[in-house]
């Protein structure tokens, strides 16, 4: 992917006097930034070269190009995760400042392919996630509460009892509502940043 094809029609000099200005005051919303980033495989192939872009709070960022382009490598880089084998270049803040693999600690990131324990059902695999995700100080009630509303949220209500099944191996979910699942799972604990490959899936399975 080019710098040209990852640009806004803002660029990331005109953004920074306004994100300078709202860093003080963000209140527990997270302003990402990403400046020249370059990541390069062992055989010197160069996948992304030199990438800068911004994430303000109460906006959604989206990166479009062709498949092969880099929008995982993009994700991935900014998330620090399934880096093996690569070299990677460039500067990411949150809220100004380098944070590291501390970012997974602001965000949550839907993956294009997730995986489960295919023999759960959709509610006791959310109940599951909830426990995890949530903060110690919801209580049982609001934990059911909050998996409730996002189940219906997502249109995934009607298929809360069934079996997600392991696609080719265990009938279980359609592989929408398995899209829909994986966004649900993250959205649960309504991190400040969302970081979601291929997104128009989800949207797509709720327009049909
Ligand atoms: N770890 C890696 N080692 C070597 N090459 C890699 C690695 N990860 C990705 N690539 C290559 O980088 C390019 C970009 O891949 P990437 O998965 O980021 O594309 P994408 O834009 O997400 O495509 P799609 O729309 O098909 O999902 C591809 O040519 C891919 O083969
Ligand atoms: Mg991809």
């Amino acid at each position: 992917m080019s710098r040209k094809e990852a640009k806004d029609s803002v660029t990331v000099e005109e953004q920074e006097p306004l994100l300078a200005s709202k860093r003080t005051d963000l209140s527990g919303r997270a302003c990402l930034i990403w400046k020249n980033i370059w990541v390069r495989t062992k055989s010197g192939r160069d996948l992304l070269k030199g990438i800068s872009g911004v994430a303000v709070p109460g906006e959604v960022v989206a990166l479009m190009g062709a498949s092969g382009a880099g929008k995982t490598t993009l994700l991935n880089t900014l998330l620090q995760r399934n880096l093996k084998g690569l070299t990677v270049e460039g500067e990411i803040l949150v809220n100004g400042q380098s944070v590291g693999k501390s970012v997974t600690s602001v965000s949550a990131y839907v993956q294009q392919e997730d995986i489960f324990v295919g023999t759960l059902t959709v509610r006791e695999h959310l109940m599951i996630q909830a426990r995890l995700r949530l903060p110690s100080s919801f209580s049982a009630k609001q934990r059911v509460a909050r998996v409730e509303e996002v189940m219906r949220d997502m249109m995934l209500d009607g298929s809360q009892n069934s079996r997600i099944g392991v696609p080719g191996i265990i009938k279980g979910i359609s592989g929408g509502e398995m899209k829909r699942l994986a966004f649900v799972t993250e959205i649960l604990s309504n991190p400040p940043i969302l970081f979601c490959d291929e997104p128009t899936q989800v949207v797509h399975e709720i327009i049909c």
